[in-house]
């Protein structure tokens, strides 16, 4: 944004229009993070998407639309995505099925795969610049590559800001984690990233769902750091250490290098601050930031999964 004129309102979401329709990117508010945004069926404009994250290109884009019967013009969509579909779109729930029709999303949105991911993020603001470009967007999280996620535009824009010609203000993530990605190919459902939408809420639609396999071309986001601020992260800590940041979760002592993510200890309200709480931590240059544990079960998969990523702790 560092030249792009600034919008308000309606004039904001006319301007992103105009961006994405002349092969510009635009960052928007999704209910989980913010995103970057390009026309998926312009290869020039999701080249540029790749450049301003500094990203691999085998790392394919989740396509986002606000209309399902894109969607399964995308993809080729079965019956347990269709349930899901009616259960969690629009929302956080993204669906990595066999593509469909290849002039819809060019292969570099894909990274050349034979599969796409599709999603119908559920921000009212997301939902009307989709709506009224009426194309399909690839849009990842709009930091630079292996960075934490952006939940403020004011993040989004110190991150890739210098790359976007428009940007549009949705006021802090909902959310906050990126969303619930689920492949569902050959064999069984599998968890690709955990996210907002938790595993119990998908297996009570379809059923047990499978692991992902330690397979890159299948999950090739999954790269072991990721989400990483420049602090070494020292997880499961009872207390900070001299020096350290801390991320507190449920009752603790208040103090100027302590971020509590949820007082109550409630998993949603520690998933809409873990990424700005890691932020504001990594800028006191603490020796370490240190973290509360957190339980594992419902949204507590997906905010472990994060932590640990941006620990370096999975393969
Ligand atoms: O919440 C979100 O999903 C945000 C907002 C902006 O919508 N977007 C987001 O995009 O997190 P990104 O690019 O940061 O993450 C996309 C993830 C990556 O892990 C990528 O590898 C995976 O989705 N993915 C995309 N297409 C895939 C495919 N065909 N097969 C397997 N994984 C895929
Ligand atoms: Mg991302």
């Amino acid at each position: 944004m560092a030249g792009a004129a600034r919008h308000e309102g309606r004039e904001a979401l006319a301007a992103g229009v105009r961006t994405l329709r002349g092969g510009g990117l635009v960052i928007f508010p999704t209910e989980t993070v913010y995103g970057l945004a390009a026309d998926a069926a312009n290869a020039e404009a999701v080249a540029k998407l790749y450049l301003a994250k500094g990203r691999p290109a085998f790392n394919p884009l989740i396509i986002h639309l606000s209309d399902w019967r894109l969607a399964a013009r995308i993809a080729r969509l079965d019956g347990r995505a269709l349930a899901l579909i009616s259960a969690f779109w629009p929302g956080p729930l993204t669906i990595v099925a066999p593509v469909a029709d290849e002039a819809l999303v060019c292969a570099l949105a894909r990274a050349g795969l034979d599969t796409v991911a599709v999603r119908a993020p559920r921000h009212p603001l997301a939902m009307a610049l989709l709506d009224r470009f009426g194309g399909s967007v690839a849009a990842p999280s709009a930091n630079r590559s292996g960075r934490p996620s952006p939940t403020t535009l004011a993040d989004a824009v110190a991150e890739t800001g210098d790359a976007a010609s428009a940007a549009i203000d949705g006021g802090p993530c909902e959310v906050g984690l990126e969303s619930t990605v689920l492949a569902l190919l050959d064999g069984p459902p599998r968890l690709l990233r955990p996210g907002a939408v938790t595993r119990q809420e998908l297996e009570a639609v379809i059923g047990p769902v499978a692991e992902a396999l330690g397979d890159a071309r299948r999950s090739p986001g999954r790269m072991a750091r990721h989400y990483a601020p420049v602090s070494p992260l020292r997880l499961d800590a009872e207390a900070p250490a001299s020096g350290e940041a801390f991320l507190a979760f449920g009752a603790s002592p208040d103090g100027p290098r302590i971020f509590n993510l949820s007082p109550t200890a409630n998993l949603a309200e520690a998933a809409a601050n873990l990424f700005s709480y890691l932020r504001a931590a990594d800028a006191l240059n603490p020796t370490a930031i240190a973290v509360a544990p957190i339980p594992p079960s419902g949204l507590g998969e997906a905010i472990n999964d994060r932590l640990k990523r941006a620990a370096g702790r999975v393969g």
